[in-house]
This record gives C-alpha cells, sequence and structure tokens, in this order.
C-alpha cells in the first residue's frame, strides 16, 4: 500500500466527488428516516495543503482552489464543507470524504469509516475524534460486505479505492455484484480514475453485464482530448441514485466542469445510465 491521498487532497476529482456526495446525502436527508453512510476507504480525513505532501504536487491548485475562485453559487455547498475546517477564508487544511460525511450527519444517522493504512488509520482517528463515528482498521472489501444490510433501512457505501492494485477493478465488480444481492435498494458511490477511454469502456461493459437496474455512470475528462499516459478525469458509479439527486445533477456536473477546465480546455463532463 504506497498510496497515500495527502499527495492528492483537493485535487479536481476531490472537487467532483465530495461535491456529488454533499448533494447525494442531502437529497437522501430529504426523508427523515435515518441513514447509515459506510466510507470503504476513508483516508485521513484531514489534510494539510500547506504539508510537504500536499504543495510537492500542487494538486489542490487546479482542484479546490479553482473552486474557491468561482463565484458559481452551486459550489456554495462545496465551498461550505470546506471553510467549515478552516478558520481564515483561504483553504489551508481540506476535508476528506470522513469529514465531509461527518458533518452531513443528523442524529438519526450513523457514520462508518473504514482505513487500511496503519499510518493513515491512526490520523484519521484522531481527526475524528469530535465526532460519534466509529472507525475501523480492516480490508476495505471484506468490511463492505460485512456490513451489509446496515442496521438502518437507507444508507450510502462510498468506494474510494487508490486503483493501485491491478485486479481493483475485478474486486469492485464481484464485490459490487455481492452486495447488491445483500441490499438490494442501498445506494453505493464508486469512485474510479479516467486514464483512458479503452480500459474504461471494458469496465463498463463488465458492470453493465451485472444487470444492476439503476446505474448511473458520471464521466468527467478534463483535457479536450486524452493525454496519453497520464490522468485525464475521473468520474463516479453511482447505485440507486434518489430522484431529487439525478435532477438536480446537470447543472451542478456544468458548474464543476467549469470551475476545473485547465487552462486552453472546456473539460466535458456528463451523467448516463448504465442499464440498457
Ligand atoms: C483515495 S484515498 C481515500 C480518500 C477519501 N475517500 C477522501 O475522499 O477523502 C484511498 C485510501 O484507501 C486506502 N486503502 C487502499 N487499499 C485499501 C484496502 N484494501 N482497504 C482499506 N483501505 C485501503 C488507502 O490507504 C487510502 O488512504
Amino acid at each position: 500500500m504506497n498510496y497515500r491521498h495527502s499527495f492528492h487532497a483537493g485535487n479536481s476529482a476531490d472537487v467532483v466527488k465530495h461535491s456529488l456526495l454533499i448533494a447525494l446525502v442531502r437529497a437522501l436527508q430529504q426523508k427523515e428516516g435515518a441513514l447509515t453512510l459506510i466510507d470503504t476507504h476513508a483516508g485521513c480525513g484531514l489534510y494539510d495543503l500547506d504539508g510537504d505532501p500536499a504543495q510537492r504536487t500542487g494538486e489542490a491548485t487546479q482542484g479546490v482552489l479553482r473552486a474557491f475562485a468561482d463565484a458559481n453559487p452551486l459550489l456554495n455547498d462545496y465551498r461550505a464543507a470546506v471553510q467549515a475546517v478552516n478558520p481564515g477564508a483561504e483553504p489551508r487544511l481540506y476535508p476528506g470524504s470522513p469529514r465531509i460525511l461527518a458533518q452531513l450527519l443528523r442524529p438519526q444517522d450513523v457514520l462508518i469509516l473504514n482505513e487500511k493504512h496503519p499510518e493513515d488509520a491512526v490520523a484519521l482517528r484522531s481527526a475524528m475524534r469530535d465526532t460519534s463515528a466509529a472507525v475501523h482498521q480492516r480490508d476495505a472489501y471484506e468490511l463492505w460486505l460485512a456490513m451489509l444490510p446496515p442496521r438502518t433501512a437507507r444508507g450510502v457505501v462510498v468506494v474510494d479505492p487508490p486503483y493501485e492494485q491491478l485486479d481493483e477493478r475485478a474486486r469492485i465488480t464481484t464485490t459490487l455484484a455481492a452486495a447488491c444481492r445483500k441490499w438490494a435498494h442501498g445506494v453505493t458511490v464508486i469512485w474510479y480514475p479516467l486514464k483512458d477511454r479503452a480500459t474504461h469502456s471494458r469496465w463498463k461493459e463488465q458492470l453493465r453485464k451485472l444487470g444492476i437496474p439503476k446505474l448511473l455512470g458520471v464521466e468527467h475528462w478534463l483535457y479536450d482530448a486524452d493525454q496519453p499516459g497520464i490522468y485525464n478525469g475521473a468520474g463516479l458509479f453511482i447505485v440507486n441514485p434518489p430522484y431529487a439527486f439525478t435532477q438536480a445533477l446537470p447543472p451542478l456536473l456544468d458548474a464543476l466542469r467549469a470551475a476545473l477546465a485547465p487552462d486552453g480546455h472546456k473539460g466535458e463532463i456528463a451523467a448516463a445510465w448504465l442499464a440498457d
């Protein structure tokens, strides 16, 4: 396990992922019933944007700092979530998905976090000590299935792996199939990086074959043409997204595309159902 999210916190992928997570949980919270939020690959919870890892890559300048430089009110909820962990106007700390989800909790909701890396698990416990979250240090795929179905009728599983392992997509596909059998109406969010269109199309085809009736794919391509060998963007697969979320999605996606487009590029962001 070499991946450390502290090098990448607040990058463009985090902006899209965290903006959509906020919108999704808020849409589910339009109903009073309790939610269980399960973050299988939680990371450290809170990141120092002035720290050495973040400064070495400078990725936040293309992500959270662009979102802060953009006045679009559709990004207000995202900016407020980042602002909530920052005393000043400038974001110096970045809230990972655990801190963002913790901010959204109502008294009836439950938050379960998991991080396998020993150092990041310690950091996560420390970052979450003032919250009600339960923190685990287990294998994400084992925990994902072990937690289903949760005690509350509704909930969200967030799956955000680093894709260091060659079989990561295959493990997700297999675990998702089993998870849907255990909890057919649960909401699942799977983050993925976009490197090239061919690899992505192959995986989409495998996911399509699972026959999940409501599986939405969101794709964010940063550049106007594939840049060979580099990270070209990212996306989310969302199983059972609520109607209020999908209805509100198109303008939010366009706001994210416009805020995050690298200089000289328009970028592309779209959501489409995978099921035929
Ligand atoms: C992309 S980061 C998570 C970022 C976080 N979800 C956020 O949005 O702030 C992926 C994390 O998964 C952890 N990880 C990798 N493989 C894992 C596994 N098999 N089980 C649990 N955690 C794992 C890594 O240590 C890393 O911290």
